[in-house]
């Protein structure tokens, strides 16, 4: 029998995780099964036992479960358990194991785009501090950044971001007019609050009018492809890196879980462009 696989959300019409895992299946030659459930929170319990009695090999969590599924897993993998959020979980032997692909996702498919980050990158700005930016915060924390500022419009949620430093790194909190005015200081910077998102697409979190040529410029948004902020980034010559980069990369790092076979999903990119526009 194939693997049997799904993905727990609320909504969850419009995933394009079923197609993704489905491409990931033709790549390997793996047969199985990956389906959405969406899910009411009442029966998120009820659901998680239902996969257990079914001895289904692992599952997806997206919003707005995230952070709640990880009362129901017997065990958490250390960085998920450092985010406080897991959107992976796996079958092992019965243990059921929480892990969080969102920020390791998101480093692997820049790395994709820009194969030199790792020396030519000393000085990170974070645009925001909620779920998504939790678990890229604690990925640049992993890597060898040693600057990595967050700008974020409530500073209480940055804070929370502190805890989960890493010794080497440097971070310095700041509001968004603030951010707006030294960007030049960054040669990276990441976009992670919903601000841009259909159907309030044309807004920015900051203006960008501070920011220096050759910056990567990146946004975690993928509806609509190209945000607003992208856009204006681009024509002031920074480098772009869209957001449905981190949707592929985080699926391929949750099927190599599953399967332990690895994935190279650089191929699948444009065709998933094309879906997200479609
Ligand atoms: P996710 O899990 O997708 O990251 P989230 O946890 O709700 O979503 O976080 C949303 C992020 O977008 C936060 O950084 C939020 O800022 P606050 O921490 O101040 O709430 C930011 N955000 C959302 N709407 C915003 C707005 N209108 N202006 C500025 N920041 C906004």
């Amino acid at each position: 029998m194939g693997y049997l696989l799904g993905v727990i959300g609320n909504p969850i019409k419009h995933t394009l995780s079923p197609w993704i895992h489905q491409q990931f299946m033709k790549e390997t030659g793996i047969n199985g099964i990956y389906r959405p459930y969406e899910i009411k929170e009442e029966e998120l319990k009820e659901s998680f036992d239902t996969f257990r009695r079914m001895n289904v090999d692992g599952f997806n969590v997206t919003i707005p479960y995230k952070e709640t599924i990880t009362r129901f897993t017997d065990i958490l993998d250390p960085r998920a358990r450092a985010i406080g959020a897991v959107n992976t979980v796996v079958n092992q032997d019965g243990t059921w194991k929480g892990y969080n692909t969102d920020g390791r996702g998101y480093i692997r498919s820049l790395k994709q785009s820009f194969p030199e980050l790792d020396t030519s990158v000393k000085s990170v700005l974070l645009i925001g501090a909620g779920g998504a930016a939790r678990g890229i915060y604690d990925a640049l924390n992993q890597e060898a950044f040693p600057v990595i500022d967050i700008a974020n419009r409530t500073r209480e949620r940055a804070e929370g971001l502190l805890d989960i430093r890493e010794a080497h790194v440097k971070t310095s909190l700041y509001t968004l007019i603030e951010a707006e005015q030294n960007l030049h200081q960054y040669d990276l910077i990441i976009q992670t609050t919903s601000i841009g998102m259909a159907p309030n697409d044309g807004m920015m979190p900051l203006q960008l009018q501070t920011l220096k040529q050759n910056t990567i410029v990146s946004d975690i948004i993928y509806n609509p492809i190209e945000t607003c902020f992208l856009k204006t980034a681009k024509e002031k010559g920074a480098r772009i890196h869209y957001g449905h980069g981190m949707l592929l990369y985080q699926a391929a790092l949750a099927f190599e879980l599953w399967t332990g076979r690895s994935i190279h999903p650089a191929h699948i990119l444009q065709e998933l462009e094309q879906k997200l526009k479609g």
